[in-house]
């Protein structure tokens, strides 16, 4: 692959999937087109990402707030997962990658769940590549429940002080590295609830393309875009 003009790739990629309706809109199609076409271009930018050796990825599925949309769209967005997780297992133990889930697996019916738990299991021994997948995700409620927990575990007296490192562990993102760079396509400026703790420093890069089109060709063209990026974290450049 040919990355010679990409001299700093991220270490952690995070994406926001957006797009998927109007892409079915656009061609008088049902929204589930839009969805079942969103899965190839998964399958693409996961391909890409462990050719690359670009070690995390996480992808936004599914919001706490999705479960909101027409019980119809919710339906076959559940289908469509159980398919991904099915088809897609082959293709993470061949390529050494390791299906993490950010969220709250309760929220699905159990058949579902327990092909998440399977999936996860099967595939915790591959170490190339960690692919998160927000299923029912809330920032919010991802910050939350870390903050309960760390009360809980301070009142016992297991830990001693809080601070931003020991916060962190008490994130679905545990261990990880923040992204470095977070991708939102179809044009929205928003963050919609994601990573708000773990993106305090990202550079986001936000393009018009639609979901179900965002396929190798525009992911390069974020990548080369980080890189040409000046990450300063909050210092003032060096002279
Ligand atoms: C946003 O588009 C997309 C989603 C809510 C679902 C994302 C799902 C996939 C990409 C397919 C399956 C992926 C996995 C990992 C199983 P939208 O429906 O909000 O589009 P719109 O804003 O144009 O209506």
């Amino acid at each position: 692959m040919d990355t010679d003009e990409i001299k700093n790739l991220p270490v952690h990629v995070a994406i926001i999937m957006d797009g998927n309706g109007r892409w079915a809109r656009q061609r008088n199609l049902p929204r589930v087109e839009g969805h079942l076409v969103g899965m190839e271009s998964v399958r693409d930018v996961v391909t890409t990402t462990r050719k690359l050796n670009i070690p995390y990825l996480t992808l936004y599925a599914f919001s706490k707030e999705n479960w909101t949309r027409p019980k119809e769209e919710v339906k076959r967005l559940l289908e469509i997962l159980e398919i991904y997780l099915e088809r897609e297992l082959p293709l993470m133990m061949e390529n050494g990658i390791r299906l993490n889930i950010l969220g709250d697996i309760r929220d699905f019916p159990k058949r579902i769940q327990r092909k998440l738990q399977e999936t996860m299991e099967k595939t915790k021994r591959n170490k190339d590549m960690w692919l998160n997948i927000a299923l029912s995700y809330s920032a919010r409620k991802e910050i939350l429940q870390a903050a309960k927990t760390l009360a809980e575990d301070y009142r016992r007296g297991s830990i001693k002080r809080i601070n931003e490192r020991v916060f962190e562990r008490y994130l679905w993102t545990s261990g990880m590295p923040d992204p470095d760079l977070l991708i939102r396509t179809s044009g929205e400026m928003r963050i919609s609830n994601f990573l708000l703790w773990q993106i305090a420093y990202t550079e986001l890069y936000v393009t018009e393309i639609l979901w179900p089109d965002f396929r190798k060709e525009a992911y390069m063209e974020a990548l080369k875009e980080y890189s040409r990026r000046d990450r300063r974290f909050g210092r003032v450049k060096e002279a």
